[in-house]
């Protein structure tokens, strides 16, 4: 690996600027999942160890250059100081005076990056003034890695940078999952549409020796073959990419398993009655929300063969019983394997950690990624700004 990590780093007296990612779900006022801060504390506990003082940077929400009370990290500071169990000290904008008038232990807490449209321009100026505030840049945004933006990766150009300690988790986690696996790899890839995931599902056909499509993705490549998918979500006009993919799959000796039975139903509501039918007998009036036990059986029989397993996306409409089935029952199988250490699993991307954790299966992975971007575009085979400036 090309990056530093923060035992490389000589801190003791330094001011570390360190980009974490504190992007949490909040609902009045209150954090609702505070998974993303408490993976950041022990970056934050090793400067403090060795001597120095973490000055973190963030964004939250999307303020689009614009203050917004409603997006400050102030409203994240409560939760901060809960995870670590000390004070966190606030700034909107401090000078390097201020900074040097602290005492060495005292964990800084910065403004919104993106209350200045300087930060997603990742304008110098902004990256200047960023670095005048440190000595030493660590990198603990994984999640926010995908971003070019000054405080990402303008400022890493201009101190001595190295990854902290959930950036290292992170992509050693990935590369263990898809850059030099256990073999054989299996991929779920699942979610609403191929369209968003068309870069991911070209990539993984080259990588891993069997790809599970699930969610309404598996539609479109059921409808592709010439199946009648009724009502079912479905993007028609990819039918040729679908086709391709699945020709590229062939060329590479990658399997592809789609649904062989599939749980149909009228209407897209808690509890709506359901039936079970194989994949090509799809009723005209009805859609297909989740995949069947038949294929769910087929899914666990790949997840047995598999040393290594990469998830991202669920198997069917998961938010609403029943046809979160196939998921919870899939998720809960590769749990058990993983806790049994048969499995490597990793997981990542927003509504994959949700599914995961409804099935009460996210526990027992082998790693959960906190990025949900920066997941999929590393799965795809893309090099992320933020990571690719720490080299
Ligand atoms: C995320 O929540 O995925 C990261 O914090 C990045 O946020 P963004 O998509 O607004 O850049
Ligand atoms: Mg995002």
């Amino acid at each position: 690996m090309a990056w530093k990590t923060l035992d490389d780093m000589e801190l003791a007296g330094k001011r570390v600027l360190t980009r974490v990612d504190i992007n949490v779900p909040m609902e009045n006022g209150r954090v609702t999942d505070a998974t993303r801060i408490t993976r950041i504390v022990p970056t934050i506990t090793d400067i403090l160890a060795k001597g120095g003082t973490p000055i973190l940077l963030a964004h939250f929400g999307r303020p689009k250059g614009n203050p917004n009370p409603e997006m400050s990290l102030s409203l994240i500071q409560p939760a901060l100081e809960a995870a670590l169990g000390r004070d966190v000290v606030f700034f909107e904008r401090p000078s390097r005076a201020d900074i040097d008038a602290l005492p060495a232990d005292t964990v800084v807490l910065v403004e919104n990056t993106r209350f200045s449209a300087m930060e997603e321009a990742n304008d110098p100026k902004m990256a200047e003034f960023l670095a005048s505030l440190g000595d030493v840049f660590c990198n603990d945004a994984f999640s926010a890695a995908h971003r070019a933006h000054a405080s990402t990766t303008g400022v890493a150009q201009l101190l001595p940078s190295c990854a902290g300690r959930l950036m290292e988790a992170e992509l050693r986690a990935l590369e263990k999952a898809l850059g030099a696996p256990e073999r054989p790899v299996v991929a779920v890839v699942g979610g609403a549409k191929v369209s968003t995931k068309l870069d991911l599902l070209s990539n993984l056909v080259e990588k891993v020796d069997i790809l599970i499509i699930g969610g309404g993705m598996a539609n479109t490549f059921l409808a592709a073959q010439g199946i009648d998918v009724g009502k079912s979500l479905c993007e028609h006009e990819l039918a040729d990419t679908a086709r391709a993919i699945a020709e590229k799959a062939a060329t590479t000796g990658c399997a592809i398993l789609l649904p062989r039975d599939v749980v149909v139903a009228r209407a897209f509501k808690e509890g709506a009655a359901s039936e079970v039918v194989a994949a090509e007998n799809c009723p005209a009036d009805a859609m297909i929300l989740d995949a069947g036990p038949d294929s769910v059986a087929h899914i666990c029989q790949a997840f047995g063969q598999a040393k290594t397993l990469i998830w991202n996306g669920p198997l069917g409409a998961f938010e609403i019983p029943p046809f979160d089935a196939a998921t919870n029952a899939a998720a809960a199988y590769a749990a058990g394997l993983s806790r049994a250490g048969k499995l490597v699993s990793v997981a990542g991307g927003g509504d994959t950690v949700a599914a995961l954790n409804k099935a009460d299966a996210a526990e027992s992975f082998t790693y959960i990624s906190t990025a949900g971007g920066a997941f999929l575009e590393w799965m795809e085979g893309k090099t992320l700004p933020g990571v690719a400036a720490l080299g």
